[in-house]
C-alpha cells in the first residue's frame, strides 16, 4: 500500500533527527526531508546522507541564503530589528522562510503532511504553525517533540537506540545557525549565572586585544560596502562576522521572555547583525528628524515584537515594512567603528543627507545661530510645566497657613 508523504524540516540535529524515525514508526508516513540553507555553514552532503541513514525516502537541499539575505535580513537591517532591544532575530526570521520552502515542496509533492521538531517550550513553534497554515491551511502539522512531550535526554536515549547520530556539540547545547547569528541554549547555560564557556563560540576571539577599525557604507538603509570593498550582502555579513568577531564583539547574554511566557536565558553569537544595526541606527540619528525618529522607534519596536512572535504573515507587518522603507530614502552615507575586546564604539559618521550642521551646532565665532532666539523659545517651551508648579506652589501655601490657625 502506498504510504502518505509528510515533508519534514530537517537540520540535520537531534531533534529532527529524531522525528523522522517518530514519523515513520508512529504514523506510518513517507518522510521527506528538506534542508533550507540559510548561511549556517554545515556540512549538506553529510546531512542528506544521514537523513537517508535514518529513513527518509527522500531530500531536498534548498540553497535559500539570497532569499534569506535580501527579503528577510534586509527588512530587519531597516528596522534595526532587536527583540527587548539585545537580540537581532535571527532564528525568528529564518523560520518562516523554512516554513515557506517546506510548503513550496509539499505543493510540488502532493504532501498534505508537514511537521518540524520544534518543542512545546519555545518559539519556533509558533512561528512554524502560523507561517504554514498561513500559506496553506489545509495542511496538517505534526510536531512529534511537542505532541510526545519529549525531553533531550529522552531524545539521546532514543537516539541511540535506533543508532541515529548525534554530534557531541548536540550533547552539550541547542545550537541554531544561520548567516545573521547563533543561537545556543541549554547545557551549563540554563543556570543564568553561569558565564558562556569560550567553548560555545565560533566567531568570537578572547585572545585578540588589538584594535580594529571597521568602516561601513549606506545605501537606502542597506549596507553596500565594508572596508571601501563593494561587496554583496552574502559576503559582506560574512566579512563582518569574521571580522568584527575575531575582536570579540557580537555576544548577547540576555533573560528573554518567550512568546508562551516563560524567561529562558539565552545566548546569542551575531558579530554582522550586532554592527550593521548599531551602525545603521548611528547614521538614521545623523539623517532624520526626531520627529521621524520618535515615530520610527515605536514602529520598529513593533516589528521586532511581530516578527519574534510568529507574526510574519500578518498583514500589519508588511504595512510597518512600508513606512519603513519610505524613511529610508535618506539612510546613506558611511559610518566608522572602533573595536577593541569586545566593545565596540561607533567613532565617526557622515552622510550627504545630514541634519547635522556644523555652523549651527558650533560654540565657536563662527555659528550662524541667533541665540537670542533661545529666550523666547523657552519661556513659550516651559510656559505649562511652569504654572502648573506655580499653581501647587500657592496652593501649599494656603494649606500651610491653614495648617497655623
Ligand atoms: N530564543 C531564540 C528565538 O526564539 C532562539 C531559539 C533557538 N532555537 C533553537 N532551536 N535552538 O528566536
Amino acid at each position: 500500500m502506498v504510504k502518505d508523504k509528510c515533508i519534514l524540516a530537517y537540520s540535520g540535529g537531534l531533534d529532527t533527527s529524531v522525528c523522522i524515525k517518530y514519523l515513520q514508526l508512529l504514523h506510518n508516513l513517507d518522510v521527506i526531508t528538506v534542508t533550507v540553507d540559510c548561511g549556517q555553514n554545515d556540512d549538506f552532503k553529510e546531512i542528506e546522507n544521514r537523513s537517508k541513514e535514518i529513513g527518509a525516502v527522500q531530500h531536498y537541499y534548498v540553497d535559500a541564503k539570497e532569499e534569506f539575505v535580501n527579503e528577510y535580513i534586509s527588512h530587519c537591517i531597516k528596522a534595526n530589528g532587536l527583540y527587548e532591544n539585545q537580540y537581532p532575530l535571527g532564528t525568528a526570521l529564518a523560520r518562516p522562510l523554512i516554513a515557506k520552502k517546506v510548503v513550496e515542496i509539499s505543493n510540488k509533492e502532493n504532501a498534505k503532511t508537514i511537521a518540524h521538531g520544534s518543542t512545546g517550550k519555545g518559539n519556533d513553534q509558533v512561528r512554524f504553525d502560523i507561517t504554514i497554515k498561513s500559506l496553506n491551511p489545509n495542511l496538517r502539522i505534526i510536531a512529534p517533540i511537542r505532541d510526545m512531550n519529549l525531553t533531550r535526554d529522552i531524545e539521546i536515549q532514543f537516539a541511540k537506540e535506533h543508532n541515529i547520530p548525534i554530534s557531541t556539540e548536540v550533547k552539550k547545547y541547542s545550537i541554531d545557525m544561520n548567516i545573521w547569528g547563533r543561537s545556543i541554549e541549554g547545557g551549563d547555560l540554563e543556570n543564568p549565572f553561569v558565564e558562556p564557556p569560550e567553548d560555545c563560540f565560533k566567531f568570537i576571539k578572547f585572545n585578540n586585544s588589538d584594535v580594529g577599525y571597521l568602516e561601513i557604507e549606506y545605501e537606502k538603509g542597506l549596507p553596500i560596502t565594508a572596508d571601501g570593498k563593494r561587496m554583496d550582502l552574502v559576503d559582506l555579513i560574512n566579512y563582518i562576522n569574521f571580522k568584527a568577531g575575531s575582536y570579540g564583539v557580537g555576544i548577547v547574554d540576555h533573560i528573554e521572555d518567550r512568546i508562551i511566557g516563560i524567561k529562558s536565558r539565552e545566548v546569542y553569537e551575531c558579530p554582522a547583525a550586532i554592527v550593521l544595526i548599531q551602525a545603521h541606527q548611528d547614521l538614521e540619528k545623523m539623517v532624520l528628524t526626531s520627529h521621524e525618529l520618535r515615530f520610527k522607534h515605536i514602529v520598529d519596536q513593533q516589528w521586532s515584537w511581530m516578527t519574534y512572535s510568529g507574526l510574519w504573515q500578518d498583514p500589519l507587518l508588511n504595512d510597518l515594512d512600508k513606512f519603513i522603507d519610505a524613511t529610508q530614502n535618506r539612510v546613506t552615507g558611511k559610518v566608522k567603528m572602533r573595536m577593541q575586546n569586545g566593545s565596540m564604539r561607533i567613532v565617526g559618521r557622515e552622510s550627504k543627507f545630514s541634519l547635522y550642521k556644523n555652523d549651527l551646532a558650533t560654540y565657536s565665532s563662527d555659528s550662524i545661530f541667533d541665540q537670542q532666539l533661545g529666550k523666547g523659545f523657552v519661556e513659550l517651551w516651559g510656559l505649562q510645566s511652569i504654572t502648573a508648579n506655580s499653581i501647587a506652589i500657592n496652593l501649599n501655601k494656603k494649606e500651610n497657613k491653614g495648617d497655623e490657625q
